[in-house]
């Protein structure tokens, strides 16, 4: 059976996605934390999905070469979806010196990391996708996310270079674009007063997969 990896997958969205891509696929969940992807994993496998998780932080390139290395090898994968993702807000001067490397290591090294790592991977095989979890802060500025903007434009800038980098050889990239969704991304944060209007992310996750035929964009919100 072939594999999706996601990560992220131990919370918010990457748990739906994990639901709805599991659908097609054997998942591999990828998190710091083993304990919340191990509750993801046992859902879906109760549930008669394939499911099984790896402890990894993407941030750190070691760790990406050691667990990716791991799991292409012994998985059939077809796809990679780049959903963890960090996110603080505020005016820049409130901004910590850790809170903005965490953004810009997590968002955009991260993503590049388990990108490049998977790589030679996919070109050996001559096919696969790699969908990058943007958001509307890739696309416009606003305030109290000057951080978390810039993050998200540099992943836009690297899935879009990608799609023209990798055209013809098989590898389908693709960003994708939505607005505010009621996770445990918003737990320790002030920044959005009223999440009622946010979507759910099964709500997200199921509009993705339906929308999903491997095109450079996907916009749940513009
Ligand atoms: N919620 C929103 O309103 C919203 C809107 C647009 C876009 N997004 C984007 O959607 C994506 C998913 O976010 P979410 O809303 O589902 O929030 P979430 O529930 O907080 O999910 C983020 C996931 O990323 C993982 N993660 C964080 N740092 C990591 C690291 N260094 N290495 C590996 N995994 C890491 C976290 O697990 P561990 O802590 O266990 O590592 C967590 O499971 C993010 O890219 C976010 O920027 C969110």
């Amino acid at each position: 059976m072939k594999s999706v990896v996601i990560t992220g997958g131990g919370s918010g969205l990457g748990a739906a996605l994990a639901e709805e891509y599991g659908k097609q696929y054997k998942v591999i969940l990828i998190g710091r934390s083993i304990t919340k992807l191990n509750s993801v994993a046992d859902r879906l496998n109760s549930k008669g999905y394939k499911a099984d998780c790896f402890a990894c932080d993407i941030t750190s390139i070691d760790e990406v070469q050691h667990v990716f290395g791991q799991l292409l090898q012994r998985e059939d994968v077809h796809m990679l979806i780049n959903n963890a993702g960090s996110g603080k807000f505020g005016p820049l001067e409130e901004l910590s010196v850790d809170e903005i490397e965490a953004m810009l290591d997590t968002n955009v090294k991260g993503t590049i990391f388990t990108t490049k790592i998977s790589l030679p991977y996919f070109k050996d095989r001559q096919e696969g996708k790699i969908m990058n979890i943007i958001s509307t802060a890739g696309l416009r500025g606003k305030v109290n996310e000057s951080v978390y903007c810039a993050s998200k434009f540099a992943v836009k800038g690297f899935t879009e270079s990608l799609v023209k980098e990798l055209e013809g050889t098989g590898i389908q990239v693709t960003a994708v674009y939505m607005g505010g969704m009621d996770t445990p991304f918003w737990d320790h944060s002030e920044h959005i007063k009223d999440k009622s209007r946010f979507k759910t992310p099964e709500q997200v996750a199921f509009q993705i997969a339906e929308e999903d035929q491997g095109q450079p964009e996907i916009f749940i919100d513009r």
